[in-house]
C-alpha cells in the first residue's frame, strides 16, 4: 500500500527511521514529508536512503506533480510520527503552509498521530482538545507511552515504540490492504503463541516478587511474526510497553497463570516463543490480607517455592505427542567462574530440549528495558550459532526469519 510518513520536528525523529524500514520491508512504498523542524534532526538523505523515494517538505518542488494535492489523495494510509504539540495543532485547525499539512488537508484513507511531547505539553489543556477534535473526526491518535524523555523527566509523553505504532498503522489501514509480502510471508498461515514481559509472584493482595523484563523484545517479536504474515497469541505478562495491536491478547499474572495459558495456546501452534521472563520460584503462602508490620515482631521471613519450568513441559509434551512443532526459548546469561555465556547457554538448550535457543549477555544496565539488544541464537539441530543485534525490531527480524528457516528445515512441508 502507498503511505505517507510525516516526521515532525521531535527527538523521537530518529526512531521514525526505524518505524520506515519497517513498513519498506513489509513491501509498503513510503513517501517521507518531514517538516522544516524534522529535518534539524534527522537529514533529508536519511529519509530518502531509507525510503527510496525523494523527499521535500515544500509545496514549491516538483510543483508539475502538483504533490501538494497528488500524494493525501493516493495515500491508503498517512502516519505522523513524531506527532509534536505543533503539527497536533495545526492539524486540528487545519493550517496547510507546509507539504505535510496540505497532504493531511487532502487525506483519503485513515491518519494515524503517535504523538511525542513533554508530559506538560500533552496534558495541556489546549494539546488536550486538539487531540480530541481531531479523534472526533476519525483520526486516530495514539496515546504517547510513558518512560524517560529526553531530559531527566519522564512521564506520559515517549513516542509509542515503532513496533506498536506499526502494528497499529497496519491495524487501521485494514487486514484487506495488508501487503501481499504478509499474506505470501515465511509465516503465512502459521499459528504462533509469544509469551511476553516479566511475572510477578503474589505475597499478598499488594505485594509481589517481579523481575526487570519491559516485555519490549516480545512485542518487537510479535510485530516481526506478524508482519511475516503469522497469526500470533501473545501471552503478557507484565510489559512497561502496549502489546502490538493485531495480535491475539491474553494478560497473565504470575507464572502458574502463564503456565496454564502457555498449555493452551500452544496445544494447536505451529511456533511457540518463551520470551517471557518467568519468575523460578514463587511464595509459598500468599497472604489474602495484607501482611503487616507488629511493633517488637520480627520481620515475615518469605519461604519460596519452585515453579514449574514452562519451557521444559512444552518440549516434553510436544516430544511425547510427536508434534512438528517449533519451540524457541530465551536465555539470559552473565558468564561466572563455571563457565561463560556461550558455555552456559549451550547447557541450557541441551537441558531445555528446545529447538532455538535465544541467548542475552545481561549485566547491570544491559539488555532490560533497553531500546537496543544483542544476541546469539543456538540451535539444537546442529547449525551454526548465528549473531544478531540492532534495535529490538531488528533483532525480533532476524529471530523470526530465523524460526521460518528452521521451521522448513526441521518440519519440511509434506
Ligand atoms: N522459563 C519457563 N518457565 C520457568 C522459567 C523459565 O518457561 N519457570 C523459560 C523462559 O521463558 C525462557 C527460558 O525458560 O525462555 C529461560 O530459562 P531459565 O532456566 O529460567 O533461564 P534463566 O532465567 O536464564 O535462569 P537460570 O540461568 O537461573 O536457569
Amino acid at each position: 500500500m502507498r503511505i505517507v510518513l510525516g516526521v515532525g520536528g521531535g527527538i523521537a525523529a530518529y526512531k521514525v527511521a526505524s518505524l520506515l524500514r519497517l513498513f519498506t520491508e513489509a513491501g509498503h512504498q513510503v513517501t517521507v514529508i518531514p517538516t522544516e523542524a524534522a529535518t534539524r534532526f534527522v537529514g533529508v538523505a536519511t529519509w530518502e536512503a531509507l525510503s527510496g523515494n525523494p523527499v521535500s517538505n515544500s509545496v514549491f518542488d516538483d510543483v508539475d506533480k502538483v504533490n501538494h494535492v497528488r500524494l493525501g489523495h493516493q495515500a491508503d494510509l498517512i502516519v505522523i510520527a513524531p506527532a509534536t504539540a505543533d503539527l497536533l495543532a495545526k492539524a486540528a485547525t487545519g493550517q496547510a503552509n507546509d507539504l505535510l499539512t496540505n497532504t493531511l488537508l487532502m487525506a483519503h484513507g485513515p491518519v494515524l498521530f503517535a504523538p511525542a511531547m513533554h508530559t506538560e505539553m500533552w496534558q495541556h489543556a489546549a494539546t488536550q482538545a486538539n487531540v480530541e477534535t481531531l479523534r472526533g473526526r476519525g483520526v486516530t491518535v495514539l496515546e504517547p507511552a510513558s518512560g524517560r524523555l529526553t531530559g531527566a523527566d519522564s512521564g506520559p509523553g515517549r513516542l509509542p515504540e515503532p513496533e506498536a505504532i506499526f502494528a497499529a498503522a497496519i491495524a487501521l489501514a485494514g487486514v484487506e490492504t495488508l501487503p501481499a509480502t504478509s499474506q505470501a510471508g515465511p509465516l503465512a498461515g502459521r499459528v504462533v503463541t509469544i509469551s511476553a514481559g516479566g511475572t510477578r509472584e503474589a505475597l499478598d493482595p499488594v505485594r509481589f516478587l517481579g523481575n526487570r523484563s519491559s516485555g519490549k523484545q516480545g512485542a518487537a517479536l510479535a510485530a516481526a511474526a506478524l508482519a511475516a504474515g503469522a497469526t500470533v497469541r501473545f501471552l503478557a505478562a507484565h510489559m512497561d510497553v502496549e502489546p502490538p495491536a493485531g495480535v491475539e491478547l491474553v494478560r497473565v499474572e504470575s507464572a502458574l497463570e502463564l503456565r496454564q495459558a502457555a498449555l493452551e495456546a500452544a496445544a494447536d501452534s505451529d511456533v511457540v516463543i518463551m520470551a517471557a521472563a518467568v519468575a523460578d520460584f514463587r511464595p509459598a503462602e500468599v497472604s489474602d490480607t495484607k501482611i503487616k508490620k507488629v511493633d517488637g515482631e520480627d520481620a515475615p521471613l518469605v519461604r519460596l517455592v519452585r515453579n514449574p519450568d514452562i519451557l521444559h513441559e512444552l518440549v516434553e509434551r510436544r516430544n511425547a505427542e510427536g508434534g512438528q512443532q517449533l519451540i524457541v526459548g530465551f536465555a539470559a546469561e552473565t558468564g561466572d567462574a563455571q563457565g561463560d555465556v556461550l558455555e552456559h547457554a549451550t547447557a541450557k538448550l541441551k537441558r531445555k530440549g528446545c529447538d532455538l535457543l535465544v541467548v542475552n549477555q545481561v549485566g547491570v544496565g544491559r539488555v532490560f528495558g533497553q531500546d537496543d539488544n544483542s544476541v546469539v541464537i543456538l540451535s539444537g539441530h546442529g547449525a551454526e550459532p548465528q549473531s544478531a543485534a540492532g534495535s529490538k525490531a531488528d533483532v525480533a527480524a532476524a529471530v523470526v526469519d530465523r524460526v521460518g528457516a528452521e521451521l522448513a528445515r526441521v518440519f519440511p512441508a509434506t
